[in-house]
């Protein structure tokens, strides 16, 4: 019987290197050709993402909006969703890619989202000029509830 692993959020902190600065290059380029695909109607802010195991599948996200505005779902989300159905875990970072004057961070829920599946990894924003921002999750989402707490 195989061995059940902890939720990423109550994993220790990886102890090999994060992914290199070209690395977060690369996922940010994946990042915004995801961002193209985004559907955006509503808010007309497109928004691209990018999530990297830490051996090296990168599975991209872009957000994709309702009518019913409510039922909208961010990029980030859609990416870790999209890995987490196609049975990929441990994952190391998120590129994010959006246009705006400031650095887009995840919202709150991606935050949470990013917790319980990704733990604490690294979050690389940039916008389309190039300008660039990275932090660990646990910087974005400092004492995060948990299934620790349950
Ligand atoms: N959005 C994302 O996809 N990711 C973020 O980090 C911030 C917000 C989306 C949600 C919505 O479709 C649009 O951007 C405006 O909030």
């Amino acid at each position: 019987m195989t061995k059940k692993k902890r939720p990423a959020s109550r994993r220790r902190p990886a102890k090999r290197a994060f992914p290199t600065r070209s690395m977060l290059a690369a996922m940010a380029a994946l990042a915004r050709e995801a961002r193209e695909r985004a559907h955006a109607p509503y808010s007309r802010f497109k928004v691209g993402a990018a999530l990297k195991t830490r051996t090296g599948e990168i599975v991209t996200g872009c957000n994709i909006e309702n009518a019913s505005y409510g039922l909208s779902m961010c990029a980030e989300r859609v990416a870790v969703f999209k890995a987490v159905s196609e049975g990929l875990d441990d994952f190391d970072a998120i590129a994010v890619v959006a246009d705006s004057k400031r650095i887009t961070p995840p919202c709150g829920p991606c935050r949470q989202i990013l917790w319980e599946y990704c733990g604490d990894v690294l979050v690389h924003m940039t916008d389309l000029s190039g300008r660039s921002r990275t932090l660990r999750l646990s910087e974005l989402l400092p004492m995060p509830f948990d299934g620790g707490h349950l």
